[in-house]
Formats: structure tokens, sequence, C-alpha cells
């Protein structure tokens, strides 16, 4: 199994065990780091509804957690006709460990849809370097 398979593979499990109630639209991310490490996440609702987070959101955690710091690749994968791209919140959170040439991949449970960078579907970002 080559990487972008593996990462669909983890993809369909984490959408699998999303927590969803009130949209019943499960979400999986699936990180691949510039080590070679995988983490993944499911979107966590609540009942204020508010309060939920986005399944990017869980796979960036996990991958603080395990010691990991840059994207090199991410599948977001949801159901639908539409392609699940990730929130703009949630480009915002990718681009804090990536670089412009993270690779970010829209995916169904069949597959990738659509494979843009990081810079092409969040241009003239904000980042670490803006700071002083
Ligand atoms: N969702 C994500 O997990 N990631 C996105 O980038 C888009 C939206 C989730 C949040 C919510 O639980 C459900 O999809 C419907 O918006």
């Amino acid at each position: 199994m080559n990487d972008i398979e593996k990462m669909l593979d983890l993809a369909r499990k984490a959408m699998e065990n999303a927590y969803c109630p009130y949209s019943k639209f499960s979400v999986g991310a699936v990180i691949k780091t510039d080590t070679g490490h995988f983490y993944s996440g499911c979107n966590v609702e609540n009942a204020s509804y508010p309060v939920g987070s986005c399944a990017e959101q869980g796979a960036i955690s996990a991958m603080i957690l395990g010691g990991d710091k840059k994207i090199a690749e991410i599948v977001v994968m949801g159901n639908g006709d539409a392609l699940v791209s990730p929130c703009g919140a949630c480009r915002q959170r990718i681009r804090e460990f990536s670089t412009p040439e993270t690779i970010v991949h829209i995916c169904d449970r069949n597959g990738v849809r659509k494979s843009l960078t990081l810079a092409e579907i969040l241009p003239i970002s904000f980042g670490p370097e803006n700071l002083l």
C-alpha cells in the first residue's frame, strides 16, 4: 500500500468514528508529516453547536502530541457531491504547520477528487513569519 492509499484508508476509519449526531456529516482528516508519520482526526460535534471541532483540528492536535510540526500532505475526506475542502478556519490552522507547497487532497470515500497546494487554497496568508 502506498502512502496516499494508506492515508485514504486512515481517513475512512476516521470518518467511521466521527461524532456528528447533529449534522450527520462525517469528516476524516489525515496528515502525513515531513518525518513520514501519519496522524488522523475526525469531527467532534457538541450539543452546543459552535463548540464542535473539525476533523483537521483533531489531526493537528494528534500531530502536536506526537511531537511533529510540519505537514507535508493532508487528506480531508467527506461525503457528498460537492468537494469537502477545508473550512476557512481550518485552512488557517493547517497553514501554521505548512509550507506554501503543502498538498491538500480533497477526497471522498472513493479517493482523491482534487489536490491543491496550501498556497492555492489560502493565498497571501498570515503566519508565524508575519509576527514581529
Ligand atoms: N467539518 C470538518 O470537520 N472539516 C471541514 O473542513 C468542514 C466541516 C465538519 C464540521 C461539522 O461537524 C460538519 O463537518 C458539518 O459542518
